[in-house]
């Protein structure tokens, strides 16, 4: 008895469906197509341009390059200049004077004639001074504690205390 009336009603019923289907599509297809927009815009289009192709380049240059030109080469390989040698006066108050003036620790004093002619005597003269200058004794360090002191710079300052004690 209401099948035309239900009839009707379906029709009425598939109509707003399909109204509602197709606006949601539409939707769908609208945010479809800004996503699309959306990653043009965040995607570089090209390569990297001129100027980050040159950047990129000097930093992954080689941290280490071979040198080719003999100019700098002949620069590069230039021995360390050799410091003058000190005078025995220099080394003796620069890097023995802080202990030897005055005893410190035990240490035999400038002027001491009698301590430092009994180590003389005891060592074997003054390359067993040396020796022990250059090599350290006790609580002397080795060459006085500067270890850029020649072997030559440590016997000319041996000699100096020596001979300003009168030994
Ligand atoms: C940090 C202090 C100190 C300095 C700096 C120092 N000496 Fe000495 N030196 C000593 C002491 C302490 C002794 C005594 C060591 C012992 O016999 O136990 C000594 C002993 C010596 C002796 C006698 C070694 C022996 O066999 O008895 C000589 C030589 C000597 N020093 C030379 C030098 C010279 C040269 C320098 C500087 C280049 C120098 N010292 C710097 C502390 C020092």
């Amino acid at each position: 008895m209401s099948s035309k009336h239900s009839h009707h009603d379906d029709k009425a019923h598939d109509q707003a469906f399909f109204r509602t289907f197709g606006m949601v599509l539409a939707a769908l297809f609208g945010i479809f197509g800004f996503c699309i927009f959306a990653a043009s815009l965040i995607v570089p289009k090209a390569g990297p341009s001129e100027a980050e192709q040159a950047r990129l380049e000097a930093r992954i240059q080689p941290v280490g390059q071979a040198i080719t030109d003999p100019a700098v080469l002949l620069k590069a390989a230039a021995p360390k200049v050799k410091r003058e040698p000190m005078s025995a006066e220099q080394v003796v108050s620069s890097a023995c004077g802080a202990c030897h003036t005055a005893g410190v620790l035990g240490a035999p004093k400038l002027g001491d004639k009698a301590d430092w002619a009994k180590r003389s005597g005891a060592v074997g003269g003054l390359d067993g001074l040396v020796s022990a200058a250059i090599k350290g004794k006790n609580q002397m360090p080795a060459r006085g504690g500067n270890p850029d002191l020649s072997d030559d710079e440590i016997k000319a300052a041996v000699k100096l205390m020596l001979e300003k004690s009168g030994v």
